[in-house]
């Protein structure tokens, strides 16, 4: 189930809101300018399901956010738990830093945790299958994919060569709770 839980940027260890409905996550996040969608396929997709047919399935939607947005470039994503790089991946991005592009995933199968720090709060949304998110450019954030990383996830961008981490130095996400794998990646282990 998708999740939000909103912190003091000092109090990594008591939140002092949590929402699991998905209305109620989309209009905190709107508050604080970051988009949440959950978005259906239009077409069933099979695991081991192709680039080409996960981006079919989601077509409207992503034709509809690149109108609104002007991205430019759509692929897909998939990490699996016993992935050999799974450690090093996870590390790459799990201190806080910006990028200056917005960071758009939508995810298709699987669980991925992004925490965001905007005006003196911390905002950690566990995203699950169907969950968009958009993070705007210059936003503060961090993201967890777990020891065992299980998901698929369409990547929205203006610029793929933007793409590119800058570190605050900050060591805040150290004191926030990082993800607990997906249950299906488990098993997987
Ligand atoms: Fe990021």
């Amino acid at each position: 189930m998708s999740r939000l839980r909103i912190y003091d940027e000092t109090r990594g260890d008591a939140a002092l809101a949590r929402h699991d409905r998905h209305a109620d996550i989309a209009r905190e996040l709107a508050a604080v300018g970051v988009r949440f969608e959950q978005w259906q396929a239009t077409q069933p997709l099979a695991p081991g399901a192709s680039q080409d047919e996960v981006i079919a399935a989601y077509r409207d939607d992503i034709d509809r956010l690149m109108r609104e947005q002007g991205y430019r470039s759509v692929d897909v994503i998939s990490l699996t738990p016993d992935h050999p790089d799974r450690a090093a991946l996870r590390r790459k991005f799990l201190s806080e830093h910006t990028h200056s592009e917005d960071e758009v995933r939508f995810f298709v199968a699987g669980s991925g945790q992004f925490t965001l720090h905007i005006d003196g709060k911390v905002y950690e949304v566990l995203c699950e299958q169907g969950d968009l998110i958009g993070v705007p450019d210059g936003t503060r954030h961090w993201f967890d994919m777990s020891e065992s990383p299980y998901f698929v996830a369409i990547r929205l961008f203006t610029n793929t060569e933007g793409w590119v981490a800058r570190f605050t130095g900050e060591d805040i996400a150290e004191r926030f709770p990082r993800m607990t794998p997906h249950p299906s990646a488990a098993k997987a282990n």
